[in-house]
């Protein structure tokens, strides 16, 4: 039988998820996002062009795929405007490869002013958010008072739009935050406009009819599993379900239809926003990561925080999403490092533990570190397995022992071709 395959970030985003999956989309006839909105930034990279996007699935650019945006996404019209002028710029046929599902929650621009006005009043406690109006947008969702996409085309769209917007004036009220709507409500309903161009459909249904007719299917994760509602590092998270199990409620697939489940993390961690990071590196060597790797932000460009393999949140991570192949990115850029750190325990209020407790705050919790030989060898260059540095082969093989885990792709650079398959196991099964 034909499963789904899920695509996900293991750490705190950033992964480079977009990258591999433009890769891997000629593999899969479609490609599904399941969650999050315009606080994901995934890049591409191919023949010179470099691509950031926001809302629109990674595999917009393969002619012959279908590009899902699930109901598990939450939109911004403006945003998503902006991304299909972008594409349509490089000629890309948006209209064709696109399908929006109706079930899909709007980001209103008074949820992008209240996700200001929360992180204003929280101070110094903020949560880092990207200020695109998501968790506000979320917490309509679950509230039940949310605009959907299939909500455009009704008659009386204006009607409810004006009561939401009249709920979030009494919001901005109480948080005393000043103002100026109308300019914005201008480009959203120019955006909205865009959106009834689009193909609306009711996603849960096409993805299940498109299983039975054999057609396969690769979902697209946004964010990471430490930022996950639930199981990241709450507070500071985003507002959604990055985890496996938001590919089910994100698209509408039964658990049984999950097939394999695609893990991504870098050789090393990066972080943006506030909130806690045990193997955080806030010195030269950090630094150091954060130039070689470019680790600044695809969608805010804020300076991404940068530290050492986590395995310990890593091997939770897996767990919690039922991994069955690793992705390991961005190993080029551990290139000029004489000896590489990997965090293998940390030590919770003076005890040596191996597994991601409720609390990892500073606080009570201390990396403890495993040192490794880099491998002092540029990597961008390599195309196959058997060219891999020994050192670096030491890395993937003591990750690999640790976690147990295969790592079928290795990450050297960011355009598409910059991709080593490991043959331990195809990608797709
Ligand atoms: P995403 O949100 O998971 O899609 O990741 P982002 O696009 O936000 O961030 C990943 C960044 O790393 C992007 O700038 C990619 O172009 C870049 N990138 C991806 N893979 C590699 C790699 O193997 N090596 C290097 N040097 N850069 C990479
Ligand atoms: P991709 O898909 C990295 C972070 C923000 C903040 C927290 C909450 O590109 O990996 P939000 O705007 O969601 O309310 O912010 O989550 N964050 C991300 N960090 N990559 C992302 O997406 C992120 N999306 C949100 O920085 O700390
Ligand atoms: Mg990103």
């Amino acid at each position: 039988m034909i499963k789904v395959d899920v695509l996900l970030g293991l750490q705190w985003g950033d992964e480079g998820k977009g990258k591999i999956v433009d890769v891997l989309t000629p593999k899969y006839d479609i490609i599904g996002r399941f969650q999050g909105g315009p606080n994901a930034g995934h890049t591409l990279e191919f023949n010179g062009i470099k691509h950031v996007l926001h809302t629109i699935p990674s595999g917009i650019f393969h002619e012959k795929s279908i590009n899902i945006v699930g109901n598990g996404v939450v939109i911004d019209p403006v945003i998503f405007k902006k991304e299909i002028d972008a594409l349509k710029k490089l000629g890309v046929d948006v209209k064709s490869r696109l399908l929006l599902s109706k079930r899909a929650h709007l980001i209103l621009p008074t949820h992008r002013l209240i996700d200001a006005a929360s992180e204003a009043a929280k101070g110094k406690e903020k949560i880092g958010s990207t200020l695109k109006g998501i968790g506000p947008t979320y917490m309509d969702k679950t509230g039940r008072n949310g605009l959907r996409v299939g909500d455009i085309v009704l008659p009386d769209f204006k009607d409810k739009y004006k009561a939401l917007v009249e709920k979030h004036k009494q919001l901005l009220k109480y948080h005393d935050f000043k103002y100026d709507l109308s300019e914005l409500e201008q480009a959203w309903f120019e955006g909205i406009e865009v959106l009834k161009t689009l193909q609306l459909i009711e996603s849960e249904h096409y993805i299940n009819q498109a299983l039975i007719n054999g057609q396969s299917i690769l979902a697209e994760g946004a964010q990471g599993s430490m930022l996950d509602i639930d199981f990241g590092s709450y507070p500071f998270v985003t507002s959604s379900s990055t985890i496996c199990a938001g590919a089910c409620t994100g698209l509408g697939i039964a658990p049984n239809k999950i097939g394999e489940v695609l893990g991504i993390f870098k050789a090393y961690c990066t972080r943006v926003g506030s909130g806690p990071f045990p193997t955080e590196l806030n010195d030269a060597t950090g630094e150091n990561i954060r130039k070689t790797g470019n680790e600044f932000g695809s969608t805010t460009g804020r300076p991404r925080r940068c530290g050492w393999l986590d395995l310990p949140a890593l091997r939770y991570a897996i767990t919690i999403n039922g991994v069955t192949q690793l992705l390991m990115m961005k190993a080029d850029v551990l290139s000029n490092f004489p000896t590489i750190r990997i965090c293998t325990h940390y030590k919770y209020d003076g005890k040596v533990i191996d597994y991601l407790p409720y609390d990892i705050s500073a606080e009570h919790l201390e990396p403890v570190y495993t040192e490794m030989k880099g491998w002092n060898k540029d990597l961008t260059g390599l195309t196959q397995d058997g060219q891999l540095p020994d050192e670096l082969n030491n890395y993937i093989h003591f990750i690999e022992k640790e976690v147990n885990v295969p790592i079928t792709v290795v990450s050297v650079g960011p355009d598409r071709t910059q991709t080593i398959l490991r043959n331990k196991k195809p990608v797709v099964a």
